[in-house]
């Protein structure tokens, strides 16, 4: 199936369909230098088949993990153009998880003032979220994603066949974000992964997913109020994730525990069991002052409150302002 991302002239298409790597070129416009960028983690053959269909591919493959997102690949990545001579008129392939596409994608929005960029992700994750929506970035001085861009992709291929070699930690790591957008906006698919095993309906977990996302970000490109909405469960799940260390917990693990903390008692209930279905986590043991103090450092708090996403019943949302006390109070009371 086919969505497309409707921004005016950044638009693009979203592919989803089963064996698409092998389609590319009927997708994207290969006829030219490509750069491909992926990781160690990521099995060579797909970025092997992206390449077999350009007319002049060059695959750049760094190390995997979080740790890697960094200034240093990046620049790997735009030294390699200027050595192979890519013009503006040239294009960038990411073929990895969320890392590769946000690092190939910043290099692919400033190289040359931004040259064009196709996104193949390969991860759950990624999937379901981090490969629509035009942000990009690396890690800096210890900081997520603190350098980086807006630059919509041309267009994103998506090919479930991919998720066969992803390790069942992986996947429950991206069902976590599916589970935040169904949880917010759309009490149908909430529903709907409720009574099926998501595993085994991955594509339409996927299209679901991403009609969420697209209708979102078309909304809000930028991240000026509504595209917040998809920070649900993110408050307190990034700073579980910086007190548990980045490796320990994943991201989609940190997301679970944080939205528990922040959905009312129903929805709560609900979601526990969505979670525990998937094999997400829905209890911890950690330091709360810790979490509080890893949380007083994010963007958002002003004057001790932190606006967060709250869920008052399944496939609705509002903004709230809390109070840290308060928050650490309810983690307490929840995890
Ligand atoms: N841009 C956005 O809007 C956005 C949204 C959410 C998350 N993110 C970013 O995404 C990143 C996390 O992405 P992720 O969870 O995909 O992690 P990841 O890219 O690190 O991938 C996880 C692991 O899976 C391996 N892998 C990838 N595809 C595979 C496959 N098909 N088979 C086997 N192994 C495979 C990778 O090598 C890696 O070791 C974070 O850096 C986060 O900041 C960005
Ligand atoms: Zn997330």
């Amino acid at each position: 199936m086919m969505l497309s991302m409707d921004l005016g002239s950044d638009s693009y298409n979203i592919v989803i369909e089963r064996g698409a790597l092998a389609q590319a070129a009927q997708y994207f416009q290969l006829n030219r230098k490509v750069l491909i960028v992926t990781d160690s983690g990521v099995p060579a053959e797909y970025a092997e088949k992206i390449a077999s269909q350009c007319q002049t591919p060059f695959i750049e493959t760094f190390p995997q993990g979080e740790e890697h997102k960094n200034m240093q690949i990046y620049q790997t990545l735009l030294k390699r153009m200027v050595q192979e001579g890519f013009s503006r008129s040239d294009c960038v392939v990411a073929v990895g998880g969320g890392v590769c596409g946000d690092m190939a994608g910043f290099a692919a929005a400033s190289y040359m003032r931004g040259i064009d960029f196709y996104n193949v992700p390969t991860t759950l994750l990624s999937q379901v979220d981090s490969s629509i929506g035009g942000k990009v970035a690396i890690d800096f001085e210890g900081y997520k994603n603190i350098v980086g861009a807006f630059h919509q992709p041309k267009g994103v291929l998506i090919d479930p066949d991919v998720l066969q070699t992803l390790p069942p930690r992986q996947v429950a790591n991206g069902m976590a974000e599916a589970i935040k957008m169904a949880a917010t906006c759309d009490a149908d698919l909430f529903a709907f992964l409720e009574e099926k095993d998501p595993m085994q309906e991955i594509e339409s977990v996927i299209a679901g997913a991403l009609k969420i996302k697209k209708n979102v970000v078309e909304q809000d490109p930028k991240e000026k109020g509504l595209r917040r909405v998809l920070n649900f469960g993110h408050s307190v799940g990034h700073a579980i994730e910086s007190v548990a260390g980045f490796s320990a917990l994943y991201h989609g693990e940190c997301v679970a525990l944080g939205m528990l903390v922040m959905a009312a008692p129903k929805p709560r209930a609900r979601l526990k069991k969505v979670l525990d279905k998937v094999g997400l986590p829905t209890e911890y043991t950690y330091d709360s002052a810790r979490v509080i103090e890893a949380m007083k450092m994010d963007k958002k708090v002003s004057e001790g409150s932190l606006t967060v996403v709250t869920v008052p019943k399944i496939g609705a949302f509002d903004f709230e302002q809390i109070p840290l006390n308060e928050l650490e109070h309810k983690m307490k009371e929840v995890l």
